[in-house]
């Protein structure tokens, strides 16, 4: 938890407004209360005032501070359906589709974000990670110089001295389901930046594989291998290495043995995985067996900050990625 205060602590440094999607959820009000009792985040609300003041009313929410947006009834609605008309046309919308896809509560607060009238979005307590990323993937695109959105988490293992104190980042655990040599060096990168401005942490990036620097020969090894080629290049100011097996990576014995003179060998604290399935797989297996806090997944290399939530999140969850969200948000 410690990490997480620390967000929080970097949120009311420089506040920023966040946009819930999902303003009629029940978890989505009471963390709305959360976050602006503890300046965290400045909100907006997106749904019906009604249904929103009922609902909170009956739950004993507090909503002060809070704005609303109903996506069917908003004054801004007609520049919201214009600009998706130009950013879209080429796909095919015409007028009436853009008119008709802007009042989808997720639209409507990703056009939000892309026109600067919230500086972040947070949704998925209902919707899946699809239904959320899809419109921003769209609408709000990938920051200049990246080249593909991905995912990252957070995680906190108790009595663990591996990567920065028990603090690590695995990645991509919920995006790219395969990505290619150039997208996983696009992730490692993402991934480096988010360890330093979330964390405070140096990063020290290991590309994951079954083999270490050259110890199996398989195709799906050459991809990692070529990961860290292009991601060096890329950025020679980063400690990025590949390919190490898990052990070599965080335990210094066994990158002593197999990766003798490595910068991040036996020190790494993020762990680019090489595909969905493990990442997805391996998070879950250190959440489960090390009983860690796994905050996310949070979304890295939006234009601006978009991030998704389990739909089995509490709503301490959406207060946590709120905060997370809103540090992204401060450039
Ligand atoms: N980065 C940047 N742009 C992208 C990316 C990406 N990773 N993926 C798609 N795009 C772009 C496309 O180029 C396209 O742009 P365009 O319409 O302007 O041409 C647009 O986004 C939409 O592309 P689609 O191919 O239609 O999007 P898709 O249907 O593939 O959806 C998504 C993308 C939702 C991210 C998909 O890859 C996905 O479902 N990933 C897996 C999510 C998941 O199920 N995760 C596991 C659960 S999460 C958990 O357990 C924590």
């Amino acid at each position: 938890m410690k990490l997480m205060e620390q967000i929080w602590n970097l949120a009311r440094s420089n506040k920023k407004k966040i946009v819930l999607a999902e303003g009629e959820e029940e978890r989505t009000l009471k963390a709305c209360e959360k976050i602006i009792s503890n300046k965290i985040a400045d909100i907006v609300l997106v749904g019906d005032e009604n249904i929103i003041r009922e609902k909170a009313s009956k739950l004993g929410v507090n909503l002060n501070g809070a704005e609303i947006e109903n996506p069917q009834t908003s004054a801004k609605l007609s520049t919201y359906a214009n600009e998706f008309y130009e950013l879209r046309k080429k796909k095919g919308i015409t007028p009436e589709k853009a008119d008709k896809i802007v009042r989808d509560p997720i639209y409507f607060a990703t056009m939000m974000v892309k026109l600067g009238d919230v500086d972040g979005l947070v949704s998925g307590a209902v919707h899946t990670t699809g239904d959320l990323l899809r419109p921003g993937l769209q609408i709000v695109k990938t920051a200049p110089g990246v080249s593909v959105v991905s995912s990252t988490f957070l995680m906190e293992v108790p009595n663990c001295d591996y990567g920065d104190k028990g603090v690590l980042l695995f990645a991509d655990c919920a995006v790219n389901p395969l990505p290619d040599e150039n997208q996983l060096a696009s992730i490692a990168i993402s991934t480096a930046e988010t360890a330093k401005k979330l964390c405070g942490i140096d990063p020290k990036v290991a590309m994951l594989s079954f083999s270490t620097k050259g110890s199996a020969k398989h195709d799906l090894v050459d991809k990692v291998v070529n990961a860290t080629k292009i991601a060096q290049k890329a950025r020679p100011d980063l400690k990025i290495d590949g390919e190490l097996q898990l052990d070599a990576s965080i335990v210094e014995s066994v990158a002593s043995l197999k990766a003798p003179g490595s910068d991040v060998a036996g020190k790494a604290n993020v762990l680019v995985f090489p595909d969905l399935q493990a990442g997805n797989i391996g998070y879950k297996l250190v959440q489960r067996f090390a009983k860690a806090q796994a905050i996310g997944p949070i979304s890295q290399g939006f234009a601006k900050p978009i991030n998704d939530l389990s739909r089995g999140c509490s709503f301490d969850d959406i207060v946590n990625v709120v905060a997370v969200t809103a540090v992204q948000a401060q450039g």
